[in-house]
Formats: C-alpha cells, sequence, structure tokens
C-alpha cells in the first residue's frame, strides 16, 4: 500500500524485492541475477533518501539497519525453549510410540510428521501486530542472547509478515547455512589468506554472533521454522502440518516434512529418508524428528521437564570408529561358557559410548590377530551389539591375549570340549552362571518379571538370598528389605512381578528353563505339544512328534530333564502355582489345515517362502525346513533343491505353486 504523498513506485519496489527474496532464499528459483536484484535495491535505497518520511522498518533497506551493533542482552523466553529426547535405535522409537499410544486415551489415534532435524542454532524470532520485533539466540533455553540486528539480515526472515498474520508470535527454527554456501565462503576465505571454517554449524553460529550486522548479511544464512512458543490471533492452528502451512502463507520457509500414520509405517520411512532426502537437503541435518502432528493430542501429551512427550528425534547412528584395546576380559555365561570382552578405550559410536566389545571365542582373536594394545575399528549397527571389525594398527609391545586357567568368577576349573571353540567353567554352581541363568529366566521372552534385572540380581545372588531358580519364589519381603536402597514399594512391585508371572502361558515357562537348543520358537510348539510333566517324562520319540523337533534337539531336553536338580526344580515351581498346562494350539482345531506340515522348497513365483508359510499357518498349519514322513506336503517353486528328490523318495506329496494356492485360497 502506497502512503500518500510518496512515489507509488517505492511500495512497489519493495514488493519486487521480497518477491525476489522469497523466490530466491525460500523457494530456491531466482528469476533475477544478483546485478539485477542489486539495481532494484540501489533504486529503492534513492527514493527512500530522496523521500526520508516514507522509510518504514520492514523496508528491504532496512535489514542492515542504521548502523545499529548487535548488544547480545540477555532477553527471557516467553516459554522456555525446552530439547528433545534422542533416540538412537527404530526400537528405542517404537518404545517412544508405546508411552504416546499408552498416555492418550484409546479413542486417539496419533498420526506423525516426520522432518529434518536441523543441525543450525536455535534462534527465536518475535513479531508484533505483524512486524519483527526480536530475534534471539536458545541460550540455556530460559533466556537467550538479543541478536535482532543480525536476524534482520537473514533474508528469508520477513521483517513483516503477510496474510492473516497472529497479532503476537513467537516463531521459533534453526539458523543454518546452506552447505554451497559455505563452500563458496571458505573457498573466498583461502583465495584472501585466511583460515577456512570448520564447517556450517561453526560458521552459521560465529556468524550470527557478530557484532557488526554487516558481517552476518554478508554471509547468506537463513532461518528455517519449526515450532513456536506464542501464536495468539491471526488464523487458528489445530496441528503441526497446519502450523507449518500457515507459517509458510506468513512468508517463512519451513521444513519438508512427511506425515505418517503407525508405527510401522513411520520406522520403515527412516531408511528412505536417510537415503533419499537426506543427500538432497541443502543443509546439514543430524536426524530427523518426529512428532505427533495434532496439538489436542499434543496437549494431552504434555511435556517432562525437559521435552515434549509428544515429540522425539531420531539420530542416525554413525558406523564406525576406531579406538584401542587397553585389556581384555573374560566373562561367564548362563551355560558357563567364557566369553573374552575387549575394553577398548572409550569412544563414541552410532549415538552411544563404547567401552567393551565382546570377543565372542578365540577363534575369533586368532581371525583378527588381535593383542592387547592394538589400535582396531569397531562397528555398531544400530541396535546390533559392537564388534571389532579389523586391527588397524599393531602397538611394539602388544601382548598375547590367553585363555584364563580359571573362572574369572568363581575360580573353577576352566575346560574346553573337543572340538568346539569355546572355553568353559566347569563349576555347576558359579555364581556368574547362576546370574545368567536368573537374567534369562526373568527375562522378556521369558517370565517376563519386571524389575530383577542386573542390579537386582547381583544384589539377590551377592547376599546368598538366591541360590537357584526357585528361590525366586519363596522370597520373603523382610529380606528384599534388608537389600540396601530396597523400600516398602520397591518389594512390594517386585513381589507382584513374581506372582504375575506365575500365569505366563507354558511356552514362556520353557523358555526360561534355558535347555540347550530350545529357543522361543521350539518352546512354542512343545507347550502346544506336552504339559511341563509330560514334557519332563517324554521320550526322544514322543518329542520327535512334533514336526520341527529333530534327534539332537530331542536328546537335548531329555538330557535336561533327567538331571536330578532339575526334578527338584520342576517340584518346587509346581508347588509355588506356576502354570505347567499345555497350551492351545495356535490356530484352533477346525482349522482347514491343522496339523499338517509344511516344507518350501525352490522359488515360488507370485510370494516369498515366508509369505506362504505364513498363509499355512494361518490355517492351522506348521511349517518346517526339512522333510520326514511326517510332513504332510512339500511346496515345490522353481529350480526346487534336494527336498524334492527326497520328499518322491519318502512318498510325500509335492505339490505346485498353483496347487499350493488352490489348497490355501479354496
Ligand atoms: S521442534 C522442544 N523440530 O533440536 C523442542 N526442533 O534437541 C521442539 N531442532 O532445540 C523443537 N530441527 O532447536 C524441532 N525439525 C525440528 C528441529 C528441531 C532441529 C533443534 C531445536 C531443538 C533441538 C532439540
Amino acid at each position: 500500500m502506497a502512503a500518500k504523498g510518496f512515489p507509488a513506485e517505492i511500495e512497489r519496489l519493495r514488493d519486487e524485492i521480497r518477491a525476489h527474496d522469497r523466490r530466491y532464499y525460500i523457494e530456491d528459483a531466482p528469476v533475477i541475477s544478483d546485478t539485477e536484484y542489486d539495481r532494484l535495491l540501489k533504486r529503492l535505497q534513492d527514493l527512500e533518501a530522496a523521500h526520508p518520511g516514507s522509510v518504514r522498518p520492514d523496508s528491504p533497506t532496512q535489514r542492515v539497519g542504521g548502523g545499529v551493533a548487535t548488544d547480545f542482552k540477555s532477553v527471557k523466553h516467553a516459554v522456555p525453549m525446552l530439547s528433545l529426547d534422542n533416540t538412537y535405535s527404530a526400537d528405542e522409537v517404537r518404545q517412544w510410540h508405546e508411552r504416546v499410544v499408552k498416555l492418550l486415551p484409546k479413542s486417539e489415534t496419533p498420526a506423525f510428521v516426520v522432518e529434518p532435524k536441523v543441525d543450525g542454532l536455535s534462534c527465536a524470532l518475535t513479531y508484533e501486530n505483524g512486524l519483527l520485533i526480536r530475534g534471539a539466540t536458545r541460550g540455556d533455553g530460559e533466556a537467550g542472547e538479543d541478536v535482532t540486528p543480525n536476524v534482520r539480515t537473514l533474508k528469508n526472515v520477513p521483517l513483516s509478515l503477510s496474510g492473516r498474520a497472529p497479532s503476537r508470535l513467537e516463531l521459533r527454527g534453526e539458523v543454518v547455512m546452506y552447505q554451497a554456501d559455505f563452500e563458496a565462503l571458505n573457498a573466498s576465505e583461502l583465495k584472501a589468506g585466511r583460515e577456512p571454517f570448520v564447517n556450517p554449524r561453526n560458521c552459521a553460529a560465529g556468524s550470527l554472533r557478530q557484532k557488526d550486522p554487516k558481517i552476518t548479511a554478508a554471509r547468506r544464512l537463513r532461518f528455517i521454522a519449526h515450532s513456536f512458543g506464542v501464536w495468539e490471533g491471526g488464523k487458528a492452528v489445530e496441528s503441526h502440518t497446519g502450523f507449518l502451512d500457515a507459517c509458510a502463507g506468513l512468508g517463512f520457509q519451513t521444513n519438508p516434512r512427511w506425515r505418517k500414520n503407525g508405527i510401522d509405517a513411520l520406522v520403515d520411512f527412516f531408511d528412505q529418508f536417510r537415503e533419499l532426502v537426506i543427500p538432497n537437503l541443502p543443509f546439514g541435518v543430524d536426524g530427523v524428528v518426529v512428532k505427533v502432528d495434532s496439538y489436542a493430542q499434543q496437549k494431552m501429551l504434555g511435556f517432562t521437564a525437559k521435552s515434549p512427550r509428544w515429540a522425539v528425534a531420531f539420530k542416525y547412528p554413525a558406523q564406525q570408529a576406531s579406538t584401542s584395546v587397553d585389556a581384555v576380559e573374560f566373562s561367564v555365561g548362563r551355560t558357563g561358557t567364557i566369553t573374552p570382552v575387549a575394553k577398548v578405550k572409550p569412544v563414541f559410536c552410532a549415538g552411544v559410548t563404547i567401552s567393551s566389545v565382546t570377543l565372542h571365542n578365540f577363534d575369533e582373536i586368532a581371525r583378527l590377530g588381535l593383542k592387547i594394545g592394538d589400535r582396531v575399528m569397531i562397528e555398531r549397527a544400530g541396535e546390533v551389539i559392537p564388534k571389532i571389525v579389523k586391527v588397524v594398527g599393531s602397538s611394539k609391545g602388544g601382548r598375547e591375549i590367553k585363555a584364563p586357567k580359571t573362572c574369572p568368577s568363581c575360580g573353577g576349573r576352566i575346560l574346553k570340549e573337543e572340538g568346539f571353540v569355546a572355553y568353559y567353567c566347569g563349576n555347576p554352581s558359579c555364581p556368574a552362571q547362576l546370574k545368567r541363568t536368573l537374567l534369562h529366566f526373568a527375562s522378556r521372552q521369558a517370565m517376563d518379571i519386571q524389575g530383577f534385572g542386573e542390579e537386582t540380581v547381583d544384589q539377590l545372588v551377592d547376599s546368598g538370598r538366591v541360590s537357584a531358580i526357585a528361590d525366586i519364589y519363596s522370597l520373603p519381603k523382610e529380606d528384599l528389605l534388608k537389600l540396601a536402597l530396597w523400600k516398602e514399594k520397591k518389594a512390594d512391585n517386585l513381589l507382584a512381578q513374581i506372582e504375575a508371572s506365575k500365569n505366563r502361558p507354558l511356552s514362556k515357562l520353557i523358555n526360561a528353563l534355558g535347555i540347550r537348543q530350545v529357543g522361543e520358537k521350539t518352546a512354542e510348539s512343545l507347550a502346544e505339544g506336552f504339559s511341563l510333566d509330560e514334557l519332563a517324562a517324554a521320550s526322544p520319540e514322543d518329542l520327535r512328534r512334533i514336526p520341527e523337533i529333530g534327534p539332537v534337539v530331542a536328546e537335548s531336553i531329555v538330557g535336561f530333564f533327567k538331571a536330578p536338580e532339575v526334578k527338584g526344580l520342576l517340584a518346587k515351581l509346581k508347588k509355588a502355582g506356576l502354570n505347567f498346562k499345555k497350551m492351545a494350539p495356535s490356530a484352533p482345531a477346525g482349522s482347514a489345515l491343522a496339523g499338517k506340515t509344511f516344507v518350501f522348497t525352490g522359488e515360488l513365483s507370485g510370494m516369498s517362502r515366508d509369505e506362504a508359510g505364513e498363509k499355512v499357518k494361518a490355517l492351522g498349519a506348521k511349517t518346517s525346513s526339512s522333510i520326514s514322513a511326517k510332513t504332510s506336503f512339500v511346496v515345490a517353486g522353481d529350480s526346487p533343491g534336494s527336498k524334492y528328490q527326497k520328499a518322491k523318495a519318502l512318498g510325500v506329496t509335492i505339490l505346485t505353486e498353483a496347487e499350493f494356492l488352490k489348497l490355501v485360497n479354496p
């Protein structure tokens, strides 16, 4: 709108320059050259000089305004600037999601927004009645530094808001320098004989914290909006996506973002984001931020002292790091196996500080050619435990790693089975073994006794209160209260957990017993075939009636239940009231293929073998990887293997893929 008495050209020029700023800085699609732009700006400056009364604070000429120096005065934020909780694995994000779902009423299904975690400097911009009145750094979150003259020079920060602006707005975002601008700046710094900047983030930080805003202005910084502290008046926003859209309408640059429904879609997206999105972003990114989209839901979730519960940052783990091996220690596993563990100089890798790395066994040490004192490359991929990939430098005085002669936990004799790589402790009552046994027993996949973790197990075993599994079920509360730092509430919680574990399905209990060769899946099949009393009395032949039980597993089970201490354990567990009952088969007995066993060989054209397996399981059948006379059907895809011959020899029914499909989709 042209003010009366001044040439209309002034306001036209301002609008034109703002539009070019927008094209250049926000849309990344300039339509004029820098020289043409400078000419427009010069023309405006001349006109304003001729008509001083026309000058307004939001004119593009006022970005570097009147030689005002930045004073870095402390300013208190209207609302504290919090930080985000960091996660480093899909599992942690899933845990976050579980908490979100738990905290929301059942009727609320959250949708999520994924956007880049911008690696810049947090800043807050305050607008009153549409005009930029302040820019402040984050500082300690409560108060930051006033950098108003500097943020005014950022060309993608509107000095006045367009559209239906809130009457009061405190907008938050990151100040960044694009990689390309950073490289250009460094090239000219080098040419001028000056030290180059370390990275775009440091450079942006240094550029924003300048006394002279002219220096900031020359640095091409940008502001990317991602949240707000205050939003009063204007268009009401009800979701994060709504907020981002409104910001764009007001003239701000915002993050690209993706809306996802459901945790699986969300987590699946992370890989794509890393591979396809991040490499194409012009600014530095150190992960992604996930936010619950709906503000109503955000409000229900609220905040912890430091961060919102409705948002989480997911950082992509760096993969490798180098460090050196200071020592090798030996840990004793549940079955007595001695595992060498390298103690390394603490190093930050994939989001965690690593100070010890398993070496698995002595063959691994030989394969790596590892000596104490060597420099090594370690690797950690997501949730996977860290490992040593290779030795990258041997030290002169490197010491050889020797197997211990006695158990590091109980001093018992160390044995090595002929033909096996592992050394093990031969003492059946070795406390290290007992601790591992108890931890496994109480673990989530087994009896799921929460609060029965490493610390508790250490306390219970070291104080002599637990010396066998069954002792868990006869722990008096008074004994718990005698342990260091145990209070009424903690003891009650643990006892309630122990009580609840008595009702776990039999499959969990079988898994919890820790029978060699019997994992979660086998435990399930066993629990569907036998009660625990039946299982304890089963012969190898009885066991082998279950399709996936072969001779080795059958022997291991029979051997386990033969031991007198196991008999004693079962008697005590039964007396304690644990659930020994056989489980109902996972598919109802009347299902079309109940009791049948399928083996797949060769490649199927319409689906993966896993999918085919899921199909038959849904119909009550089982799958197996090996053929026996008990196999009901062999499904032969393209170029079937030796299983096809074996099926023929045993007279097992062989189905083509088409026949199989008819059977499962009648
Ligand atoms: S939302 C409660 N969104 O990361 C904080 N923050 O560690 C809500 N950051 O201080 C902020 N990218 O400065 C949000 N897309 C994004 C972000 C982002 C970077 C910064 C922010 C915050 C820090 C948290």
